[in-house]
Order: structure tokens, then C-alpha cells, then sequence
């Protein structure tokens, strides 16, 4: 892995032997984007950026003569509007003077060993044998802004980290308008464009299309990332699947309002730019005063999809996720949510613990409802310190000490980053809320967001957690936030700086729980977002897991899942198993498929347990102690999609784990509605050692149902058999012809 800067071409050249970034500067100081793919041995810059004249692009007046140089065509790395370029600029002021033409040229650059952390926001790290940075300053040719642009290379994984920071050089103030973490451009626009999108309980669904002419926008103005649409865009050759083809994909550590935009332009070259978004964005900078971006960070691989979130995945777990939880396995979860809402008393609670324990639950997570007068959920957020003394006269403490005699860890629901307009907090400090005067809040959820660009504000929240927090021997906090910003306004900002605060906000959020994550380190903390709607790379840095999705149907979370694994490893993703019929959708499916759906994640229950048949609970006892045996596969091991639910027959899914030393995996294969005379699906495995045998250890599937079926099923259990690792991946396995719907399978086989 290294940082080069040649002299002779004014050429950078970013590699880690599998992936090189290079950039080259022109005339009087451009910065231009030149490649970004495979290692290369030999690149003669001479021919990389084509050079003709062009109608219609501005020529910078020294080279109006050749007129075969203009930025509208030149491949950029920080573009800006006003001197040449008309595509979507990375960089967007308005100057002292009130223009807002922006010309960056290079200064100087340094490069070292490691990277920098980014103060007040999250980022990725690694240690100096680990990456290197290069960092290029440029200057604004009016001499009024300073803009430094950071790029790190890892060592282990084929990813680049972006960000920039503006500084105001000058002595008047300028207002920044837009901020992009990154910006690059391809020569070719031969690409499809990938993008997450959803909805609350059905969050990010894969969407492919080939791109288009002009500009394209998935972005968030809610405050958060958004149900809507991830901070995450991907560009891949039309050929490029799950186990081939270039893909070039990125990021955003941030979990606020974010813009991912690609723009075709004429020529058939192509932008992409990602960053906080500019829609409502402006940041008032005085002399000397700067401002950081989020972090963005790039993936290339020539080897699809999978490859693709395999250098996610160890991005998350190697270089973003910092809790001492990390590397450790992760309990058994049971919560309380949909089996009682708010519903419950310190003695039901202890029941429900006691028997989910008996079936080997390690993690007894208490939901909402525990603080104010909370029966529902229309007040009371914001009182935290007021322990529900009908539901737990004991307390937290009392409560937390009887789940703890039992041998199991407690944990417990919070949601700072709120207050009802019906809890003491809102009737002492009206002003606390996010609002903006003559104009009445919206509320959602009957609530509203606090204003957490006040210091004070962000005081009583730290102060008030912590103070819960510290009451008892808490194990696991799951960090709630279930509602979008609205009537963004702060009592404590003056006019020209309203229209921070929504950046702000996300910054607060960032302090609070940088505060209260590390007093508390021996916390496991679980970020949620109704589901999920902050499911991104800004809140792992805080927190090693989130509850993916209030959705637990098993049929939805196969695409839920699917989707979220483009970007995040398992281990990150909260799954349980609920109640049938389905409380989001209705649907009633068989435990054995909800249990191996949800065993794909980091595993729990959303229901009461002692209510099961006791034929039930010897089910889930069954399932909970296969679960425990194959966590460090799974949460450890690497993840492989191999069918998906959005392509072909659109009724499978399968997807396999295998283990850090290759020794054993885990394959998953659904069949969701079942046809009359169905094929036999084969499905062909990856990533095994083609020179190994494989043992089945364990086969598990939903029995038929249909009358004729019991005579051939148990011909299927494949335990004790044997395969070969390049039959499994070539041949493939044939699946059982289960004769019903929603089916699910599962497969463990032992390397020999
Ligand atoms: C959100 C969460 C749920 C549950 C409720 C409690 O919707 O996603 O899991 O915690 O809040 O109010």
C-alpha cells in the first residue's frame, strides 16, 4: 500500500496493489480525476485525459487559443460551478462579495502513514501500517476559501475514504451552500445504477437501472437516512452479478440528510457525487472557521456484488465499528416489544424472562413503556429519570437484579432524541423542541425532536440517560429515534444560521452518544430507528448492531435482509422471530423458516415465549442451542448471497455463511410459495475449498404438508452425507421438494 506523487506528470497514485486511485493535476494547478479500478503496473498519463475541443465548454482565458482544455469536460475530483464546469458541483458558496463562482487550484499536499479521526463526527480508522492518506490542499482563486482534500488507501480492504474540509482564509463571511464527501467521474457511462430504497417496515429494497441522461438523485431531507432511501449508490457493468463484474460502489458515514446523485452528461461521461445534501443546506463560515464533511468511502472490485460487501463488511468490522462488543459474540435476545407493548408489570416481565431463559435466551431486553405515564405512546418521552412506579415499583434496579438471579443479561429501550408536547420535560422547556415561530409543529408518533444543536439540551439528554444508565447493571440499551425532523428551527440560533441546525442536529446526536456510548463501554447498544431508518455507516462507529427492521415477516425479511447485506455484515443486523399471525403483515409461516431466517442475523425473539404449546417450546429450545453452536459462523464468519429474491423466480432466496477458518458453513435456502410439480432447485455454493469434502452435520427443513408427501421426506436428510467442495460449487445441491409454502431450509456442512 502506498502514496506516490510523481513529479514529472504531477501525477497521485493511491494503491494497495489490488486497487489504484490516480489523479493528475493540469495547467495552472486543475485537479483531474484520471483512473480508479484494478492495480495497474504502467499508466501513460500522456493519453488518459483525451483532450479536443468542445463545443459549447468554456476555455480558461491563458488556453483559449488551443481551446481543447475546459473544465466541463476535464474528469474532476472537487468540482465547482462558475468557471467552466455545468455539471453537478461537489463545492457550492457564496463569497463575501456575494458571487458564488468557485475556481480551486492546487496548493501543496502531504502524505502519511495511518488517518486522521474527524473531530465531532464519525470515520473510519486504522492504524499506520494500516492505510495511508494523502491530503491535497487547494485554494480557491479569490482567495477567500481553502479546501483540503483527504483520501486514504487500506491496506486490507479495496476501499478509499473521502472527505474535505472548507476553511474561510479570508476576512469576510462566506456561506457555504453545498459539501460533497466525494466526487468522481467516470469516462464511460456504460453502467447500471444500484440504489436502496423503502418504506417504514420495508426497508431497503435492491433497485437496478441502467443509467440515464442528466441527473439522477436518491437523497434524504428527513433528518435522518431515511426509510426511503439509503446513503449508498452503486454503478456496475450491465454484466456484473453477485460473483463477477465491476461494480464501484459508495458510502456515507452520516446519518443525516444526504444527497447520492450520478449525472450523465453529453459526452457519455459520468459523475457521481455523495455528500451531506445541499437542498436547505447553508453553513455560515467566518474568517478562520471551517467546516469537515462526513466521511464517504469508495469500493471497487471487478468480482460482483459479493466482493462488493465482502470490503464493506470488513470496513464495518475492522475500521468503523469500535465497541468493545466487537469482536464478541452477541446474546440471544428476547424482547418484550410485541409480546406486551406497554403493557407490563415488573412480575410479567420476570415471567416472560423466566421463560424465555428456560428455552437458553441470554438477553432480556425490556422495550418502551417503563418511564412517565406511559401506557401509550403519546407522552411521557423525555422523563426518563420518572421510573413507572405502578409498572416497576422497584425500579430499574429492582427489575434488572431479579433478571440477573435468572443468569441473563437486561437490557433496556430508550429514545433520547425525543420529547412529548404531554411529559414534564415539554411543559418546563417548551423551547427545547425543534421549532420555528408563528408556525405550529408537526407532530409523528405524537412527538417531537428535541433541539440537540443546543449545548444545554444535549446536557439534560446525557445527563438524564446516564443517570438511568447508572441505576442499575444495564447490559444492552436499544437507542430509539421514531420520528423525521420537521418546523427545523432552534430558539438559540440567529436568522443566518437556521439553516444549519438540521446538520446540526445530526452532530448533536453524534455528541450525545459519543458521551453516553463510551461512560457506559460495557453496554451493548443497539441504534434503531423505527426499524430502520438510520440503518447506516455513521451510527456503527457509535453502536455495533441495529434492529434492522420492525418488519419480523419472515417472507419480508428475506428481502430486507438481502438488500441490507449489500452494505452491512450480519452480525450488524438485528433478526428476530415473531408471533404468526405476523403483526406487520399477517402472515402465519412456520417457525423452522422464521428461525432460519432470523439465525441469519444477530438472533432473538419479539414475543412471549411462555405462551407457545410446550411441543412449540421445545422448537425454539432446539433452535436457540443450534443458533448458539453456529453464532461464531455466523457473526464471525463471511456472508455469500447466492440467490436472490429480487431476480429470477422471485419466490427463493439462499445465501450462505462460511466460517473465518473455512471449517464450517451454514447455507439458508426459502422457497416461498409453493407450485404444483415444482422444479428442483439446484443451488451451487461459494467460496469452499474445491480440494475438501463437506459433511453435512445438520439438515433441517419444514415438513410437507401435503397429503402424499411423508413417504419420500425422510429420504431427504442429508445428515452424515458427503460432498464435495467443487461439487457444491459447480454441481451444486439439489433442495428438497417441500410441499408447501414458505419453506425453509437449512444446512450445515463440517470441512473434512
Ligand atoms: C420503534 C421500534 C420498535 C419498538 C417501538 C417502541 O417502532 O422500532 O421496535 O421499540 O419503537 O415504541
Amino acid at each position: 500500500m502506498s502514496i506516490i506523487y510523481n513529479e514529472q506528470d504531477r501525477s497521485f497514485t493511491l494503491q494497495n496493489g489490488r486497487i489504484a486511485y490516480v489523479m493528475q493535476l493540469f495547467h495552472d494547478g486543475y485537479l483531474g480525476h484520471m483512473y480508479f479500478g484494478r492495480a495497474l503496473k504502467h499508466f501513460n498519463l500522456q493519453r488518459a485525459f483525451y483532450q479536443t475541443e468542445r463545443e459549447g465548454a468554456p476555455n480558461p482565458e491563458a488556453l483559449a487559443d488551443a481551446r481543447t482544455f475546459s473544465l466541463d469536460v476535464l474528469p474532476q475530483e472537487y468540482p465547482t460551478y462558475g468557471s467552466g464546469d455545468y455539471r453537478i458541483p461537489a463545492l457550492e458558496a457564496t463569497l463575501s462579495n456575494g458571487t458564488t463562482t468557485l475556481d480551486l487550484r492546487y496548493k501543496s499536499h502531504e502524505i502519511f502513514q495511518g488517518k486522521k479521526s474527524l473531530a465531532g463526527l464519525p470515520a473510519t480508522f486504522a492504524s499506520d501500517k494500516e492505510a495511508t492518506t494523502l491530503e491535497i490542499t487547494m485554494q480557491e482563486v479569490g482567495g477567500e476559501l481553502e479546501v483540503v482534500l483527504s483520501y486514504t488507501i487500506f491496506d486490507d480492504v479495496d476501499v478509499i475514504a473521502r472527505h474535505a474540509t472548507i476553511k474561510n482564509i479570508g476576512s469576510g463571511t462566506v456561506y457555504l451552500r453545498k459539501a460533497a464527501s466525494l466526487s468522481i467521474d467516470f469516462p464511460e457511462a456504460d453502467f447500471d445504477r444500484i440504489h436502496l430504497y423503502g418504506k417504514h417496515a420495508f426497508e431497503r429494497n435492491i433497485e437496478r437501472t441502467p443509467l440515464n441522461h442528466g441527473i439522477e438523485i436518491s437523497s434524504s431531507t428527513r433528518g435522518a437516512t431515511s426509510h426511503q432511501h439509503q446513503n449508498f449508490l452503486a454503478l456496475c457493468a450491465h454484466n456484473a452479478d453477485e460473483f463477477q463484474g465491476e461494480v464501484y460502489a459508495c458510502g456515507l458515514v452520516w446519518s443525516g440528510n444526504y444527497e447520492a446523485a450520478t449525472e450523465v452528461n453529453s459526452f457519455g461521461n459520468v459523475r457521481m457525487t455523495m455528500g451531506i445534501n445541499g437542498f436547505d443546506f447553508k453553513w455560515q463560515l467566518k474568517a478562520d472557521e471551517s467546516f469537515t464533511t462526513p466521511e464517504a468511502v469508495l469500493v471497487y472490485t471487478a468480482d460482483g456484488f459479493n466482493a462488493m460487501s465482502q470490503h464493506f463488511h470488513t470496513l464495518v468490522q475492522e475500521h468503523l465499528v469500535r465497541s468493545q462488543h466487537k469482536d464478541q459474540l452477541r446474546p440471544v435476545l428476547v424482547n418484550s416489544w410485541e409480546a406486551a407493548y406497554m403493557d407490563f408489570t415488573e412480575d410479567s416481565i420476570v415471567r416472560f424472562a423466566e421463560d424465555a431463559v428456560k428455552l437458553g435466551a441470554e438477553l432480556i431486553v425490556l422495550d418502551d413503556g417503563w418511564f412517565g405515564v406511559r401506557d401509550k405512546d403519546n407522552c411521557s418521552l423525555g422523563d426518563w429519570t420518572e421510573i413507572n412506579a405502578k409498572k416497576l415499583p422497584n425500579g430499574i434496579k429492582g427489575l434488572c437484579d431479579r433478571i440477573h438471579g435468572l443468569g441473563c443479561k437486561f437490557g433496556l429501550w430508550i429514545e433520547p432524541e425525543m420529547v412529548s408536547p404531554n411529559s414534564n420535560l415539554f411543559r418546563s422547556h417548551p423551547d427545547w423542541a425543534l421549532g420555528v415561530p408563528n408556525h405550529i409543529r408537526q407532530q409523528q408518533r405524537n412527538q417531537y425532536v428535541l433541539d440537540l444543536s443546543r449545548a444545554e439540551v444535549r446536557d439534560y439528554v446525557v445527563d438524564s440517560i446516564c443517570e438511568v444508565l447508572g441505576s442499575a447493571d444495564i447490559d444492552y440499551v436499544k437507542w430509539d429515534m421514531n420520528r423525521n425532523l420537521t418546523d427545523i428551527g432552534s430558539a438559540a440560533f440567529p436568522a443566518e444560521q437556521q439553516q444549519e441546525i438540521v446538520t446540526r442536529f445530526v452532530l448533536g446526536v453524534y455528541d450525545i452518544m459519543e458521551r453516553i456510548t463510551s461512560k457506559f463501554p460495557n453496554i451493548l447498544f443497539e441504534s434503531c430507528a423505527g426499524g430502520g431508518r438510520r440503518f447506516d455507516l455513521g451510527m456503527l462507529y457509535y453502536m455495533p448492531q441495529v434492529w434492522t427492521s420492525d418488519n419480523t415477516d419472515e417472507v419480508c425479511r428475506q428481502k430486507i435482509q438481502y438488500g441490507t447485506s449489500l452494505v452491512f455484515p450480519p452480525i450488524t443486523m438485528g433478526c428476530h422471530v415473531s408471533a404468526c399471525p405476523n403483526h406487520q403483515v399477517g402472515r402465519s409461516t412456520p417457525m423452522l423458516s422464521r428461525f432460519i431466517c432470523a439465525m441469519s442475523g444477530n438472533f432473538g425473539y419479539e414475543m412471549d415465549l411462555g405462551k407457545l404449546s410446550a411441543e412449540e417450546q421445545e422448537e425454539v429450545k432446539s433452535h436457540i442451542a443450534l443458533y448458539k453452536e453456529l453464532r461464531p459462523t455466523i457473526q464471525q464468519g463471511k456472508f455469500y448471497r447466492l440467490m436472490s429474491p429480487w431476480e429470477g423466480t422471485q419466490n427463493e432466496t439462499a445465501w450462505q455463511f462460511v466460517a473465518k477458518d473455512g471449517s464450517e458453513v451454514v447455507f439458508m435456502y426459502f422457497k416461498n410459495q409453493c407450485l404444483p410439480q415444482g422444479n428442483i432447485r439446484k443451488v451451487r455454493l461459494t467460496a469452499l475449498d474445491e480440494n475438501a469434502t463437506y459433511k453435512v452435520t445438520h439438515h433441517l427443513f419444514s415438513p410437507s404438508l401435503a397429503a402424499n408427501a411423508l413417504d419420500y421426506l425422510s429420504n431427504y436428510n442429508l445428515e452424515g452425507d458427503i460432498f464435495g467442495g467443487d461439487e457444491l460449487m459447480h454441481f451444486g445441491i439439489n433442495m428438497d421438494k417441500v410441499d408447501r409454502d414458505f419453506a425453509g431450509h437449512l444446512l450445515v456442512f463440517k470441512k473434512q
